[in-house]
């Protein structure tokens, strides 16, 4: 992407093109008593070569974790590590990062990305979680089929990370209103925390967030049984009030060259973001 002003205006959500950056900013994210998962940017791949390229930048990743006592997983798409190409090449990548992060006492967090995706990335994440346990889903609350997904995780002692879904479904899929976006996000949460599995609620709706807390308390659920996820760059005063608070708080911190599909999802969610984008351009 060669705008200048587009690349200005994405910078409010990505933390910089290169691995120092991202160290950087999850050292500033620790300071402030958060914690990170660290996505180098990057899906569906057009060769095996640039699958294998990714795995080994996300080794780089990893290096860094251990070598710098960063507090951070990763998060990976498994359209980065090869999954249009070919699903053994993407299952053995995806394979060696888990294998390597479990080494050093990390976890791999693989992000789930359109409908057409799904079924195949549960299947992988399932197969490998039995081998390896430091690799875990994400569910989006947009889908129909989400609640039976999440029962089918648990019953293989999967965690998980709930999200809303930021893909454009059709409503044979998903829920298009987000009223039921909404219900079904409260319905799959108590389902996590009730199993007691160690889950991500990833949001930044204040309401997701004080139901949580509070089906969180009914449950007679510690703290630190469960984390709060954040994007980069979003509602930081929400962010520190969760830490004031005494939560566990983990920022997704995306870096990397290929910041564009990222950067535009962002904008989809947000109209205001569109507009904060444009005047940046113009400027
Ligand atoms: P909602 O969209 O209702 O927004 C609630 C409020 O949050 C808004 O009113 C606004 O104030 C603020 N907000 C939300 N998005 C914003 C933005 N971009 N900029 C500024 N303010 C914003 N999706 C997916 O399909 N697969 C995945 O793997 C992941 N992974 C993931 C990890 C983490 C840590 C997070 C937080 C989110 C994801 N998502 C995701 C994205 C997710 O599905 C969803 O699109 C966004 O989080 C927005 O949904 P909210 O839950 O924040 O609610």
């Amino acid at each position: 992407m060669r705008l200048p002003g587009a690349g200005r205006a994405a910078r409010q959500f990505i933390a910089g093109e290169t691995l120092q950056k991202a160290v950087e900013a999850v050292r500033a994210l620790q300071a402030r008593g958060m914690v990170a998962t660290l996505d180098h940017l990057g899906e569906n791949v057009a060769t095996l070569e640039q699958a294998r390229a990714a795995r080994e930048e996300y080794l780089e990743v990893l290096d860094a974790i251990r070598h710098q006592q960063l507090r951070s997983t990763i998060s990976v798409k498994l359209t980065q590590l090869g999954m249009d190409i070919s699903e053994e090449a993407c299952r053995e990548n995806l394979r060696v990062l888990v294998e390597r992060a479990q080494q050093i006492g990390d976890f791999v967090e693989v992000d789930m990305e359109g409908s057409a995706y799904t079924d195949r990335t549960l299947a992988i994440i399932t197969q490998l979680h039995r081998e390896y346990p430091a690799v875990g889903a994400v569910i989006q609350a947009y889908l129909y089929r989400s609640e039976s997904d999440v029962r089918e995780l648990l019953r293989h002692g999967v965690s998980v990370r709930l999200c809303k879904g930021a893909y454009r479904e059709p409503s044979t899929l998903a829920f298009p209103r987000k009223a039921d976006v909404d219900a079904n996000y409260l319905r799959l949460m108590r389902l996590l925390l009730a199993s007691r599995l160690y889950h991500r609620i990833a949001t930044h709706d204040p309401r997701m967030i004080a139901e949580t807390r509070r089906a969180a308390e009914e449950l007679g659920l510690m703290k630190n049984q469960f984390e709060f996820q954040m994007l980069y760059g979003v509602n930081r005063p929400l962010q520190e009030q969760l830490v004031r608070d005494g939560y566990r708080l983990r920022i997704y911190v995306p870096f990397g060259r290929a910041w564009f599909p990222y950067f535009m999802r962002r904008l989809a969610e947000r109209p205001a973001n569109v507009w904060f984008a444009l005047r940046s351009i113009i400027r």
